[in-house]
């Protein structure tokens, strides 16, 4: 499938411009456990995906830069020199947002042309906004030696979309595509943006990812909302972050804030201390333990974040009520997206079909289902 992506971007860019590109491969990512922890310096458990973003590029000696989305068929043409956010931007935001943050660092990015196509659902929470970004950033790191680290690169990405897309995210999703590995998952410190790899084998349970196509759009207010109450009660304990809360520490200040407010950074905290719990259980190779920290943690992220949907919650209803799977959860920002299952591997397929059917007759229109392997972070495609 990627190879396929690969290969279109390299046809279309050469029909285009005549010369050969630079090919990089950006991918999506999954999270196992530990949302909305990110930007509260907490941990996440993410892994890159063998979906992504194939960004076909070279320099360019005209005086404007050219990028062609293929998938929808359209090209934006700018100049590097004069770079502001586009209203309803959509994807040309996030390269803009990435050219900018260079510059800002008084990198000096050419005019340069492009190409890419991807196959990671929109808005379904599996980052497809974090392979694009990363993509670029590292196509341009290398076509303009602008001398970056990976690190560095993530912090251009997050800030292009703080800025540029108007989404105050964590660093989750850039660091995961930038940094997976094949057939791991990556327990991320969110405070010190370093990571321990571990190897993931569920034994006889699989991960399906079901997409209720329901389209978040994470600017939607509501993310920040999020963010801005976390730090809000984290301000009150004069603490840097709700990492380094307790639940302690919040009764303290209960009467202080809403019932609301309370609910939510409770969360925060118990979602931070699952995450330990999760990577415990997995060294352990305790499998039901991790199922049922997966419903513990949709539970919070439905009733105490407020971060799900009706279409999130059906999924995982469901699926509490088969055997074969041992836990569900909603994943990424929420109101609209995936939902991460643990199922065994001799019923995904009649599940798939169970789970299919039932969310189709509850709400007249298919889901979509979707296997996954843990691969790779963003990288060169060789020739
Ligand atoms: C989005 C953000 C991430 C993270 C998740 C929720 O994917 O981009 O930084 O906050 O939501 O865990």
């Amino acid at each position: 499938m990627n190879k396929k992506l690969i290969k279109q971007v390299k046809r279309s860019f050469k029909e285009q411009f005549k010369t050969k590109p630079l090919i990089v491969f950006s991918p999506g990512r999954i999270n196992l456990i530990g949302e909305h922890t990110d930007y509260n310096d907490g941990f996440a458990f993410p892994a890159a995906i063998n979906k992504g973003i194939a960004v076909a590029i070279s320099k360019s000696d005209a005086k404007t830069s050219n990028v062609c989305a293929l998938n929808k068929n359209e090209i934006h043409n700018f100049n590097t020199e004069n770079i502001r956010p586009l209203k309803d931007g959509g994807w040309r935001n996030y390269i803009l947002g990435v050219v900018a943050e260079l510059q800002i660092l008084r990198k000096r990015v050419g005019n340069f042309n492009a190409v890419f196509a991807g196959n990671i659902p929109g808005g379904a929470g599996m980052s497809s906004s974090a392979a694009l970004e990363n993509g670029f950033v590292y196509g341009l790191n290398k076509l303009f030696h602008l001398g970056l680290s990976k690190h560095d690169m993530i912090l251009v990405s997050q800030k292009a979309e703080h800025n540029f897309a108007g989404v105050k995210c964590g660093i989750m999703d850039q660091y995961a595509s930038m940094f997976g590995l094949k057939k791991s998952a990556l327990l991320l410190d969110c405070r010190t943006i370093e990571s321990q790899p571990y190897k993931i084998d569920f034994k006889d349970y699989k991960l399906m990812i079901i997409n209720t196509n329901v389209k978040h759009d994470l600017s939607e207010s509501e993310y920040n909302d999020r963010r801005e109450v976390c730090e809000r009660v984290s301000g009150l304990l004069h603490l840097d972050a709700l990492r380094d809360a307790s639940k302690e520490d919040l009764d303290r200040i209960k009467n202080d804030i809403s019932g609301e407010d309370y609910q939510k950074a409770l969360y925060v905290i118990n979602e931070n201390n699952r995450v330990k719990k999760f990577s415990e259980a997995i060294k352990k190779d305790d499998i039901q333990a991790l199922g049922v920290l997966l419903y513990q943690s949709h539970e919070g992220l439905s009733t105490k974040y407020k971060v799900s949907c009706r279409e999130l919650d059906f999924l995982v209803d469901r699926a509490k009520e088969n055997p074969n799977v041992l836990g569900s959860r909603m994943m990424g920002g929420g109101f609209g997206g995936c939902t991460i299952n643990l199922v065994k591997k001799d019923a995904f397929k009649t599940f798939k079909k169970e789970i299919s059917k039932k969310f189709k007759v509850a709400f007249e229109y298919d889901c979509s289902v979707y296997s996954v392997k843990l691969s790779r972070g963003t990288q060169i495609v060789k020739k």
